[in-house]
């Protein structure tokens, strides 16, 4: 009786259209390759519109927990939209990025667990720290050309 009233809720929940969209990139971040790899695979599914979409975001309700998170993510820093921010905003969101990779809380725990390849060695976090750096006084803020 449980599992029956469970299946019926799963399906029900399936229902729901959850809204996984890739819109086109808006001013896509220009950053040293190995930086832009580093992003790429560790920041790019919440922090930009070209959002790998895993297996089970197609699945409630872990979809709508994902949707959330990107939603969230992305309205904090999108890196396909860098180049549209002003330079002020661009600085300001360097300087999230580097106290969050001080304090260690990007990318989430949740999402390493499931993505174990997204985790941030010590050289990438060197890394990142140096291309911060380096934009926080440059003119461009990190954004190349
Ligand atoms: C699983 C999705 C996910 C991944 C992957 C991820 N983030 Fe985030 N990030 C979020 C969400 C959700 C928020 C907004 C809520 C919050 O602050 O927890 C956020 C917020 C931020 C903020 C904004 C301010 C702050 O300090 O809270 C920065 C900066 C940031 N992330 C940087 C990064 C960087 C750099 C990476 C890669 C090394 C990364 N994130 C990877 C989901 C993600």
């Amino acid at each position: 009786m449980i599992a029956a009233a469970l299946a019926v809720a799963f399906a029900v929940a399936q229902l729901k259209p959850v809204g996984l969209t890739n819109p086109p990139s808006n001013g896509e971040l220009s950053a040293p390759s190995e930086v832009n790899a580093i992003l790429r695979r560790s920041c790019y599914d919440c922090h930009s519109n070209q959002t790998r979409w895993p297996w089970y975001s197609h699945v409630a309700p872990s979809s709508w927990m994902v949707l959330h998170d990107v939603e969230r993510g992305r309205k904090e820093v999108n890196f396909s939209q860098w180049g549209g921010y002003y330079p002020r905003t661009r600085q300001r969101k360097l300087e999230w990025m580097r106290r969050a990779l001080e304090d260690r809380v990007m990318p989430p725990e949740s999402y390493t667990l499931m993505h174990p390849g997204a985790r941030l060695s010590a050289d990438d976090r060197a890394r990142l720290q140096r291309w911060i750096e380096t934009a926080l006084t440059g003119n461009a803020n990190g954004q190349s050309q």
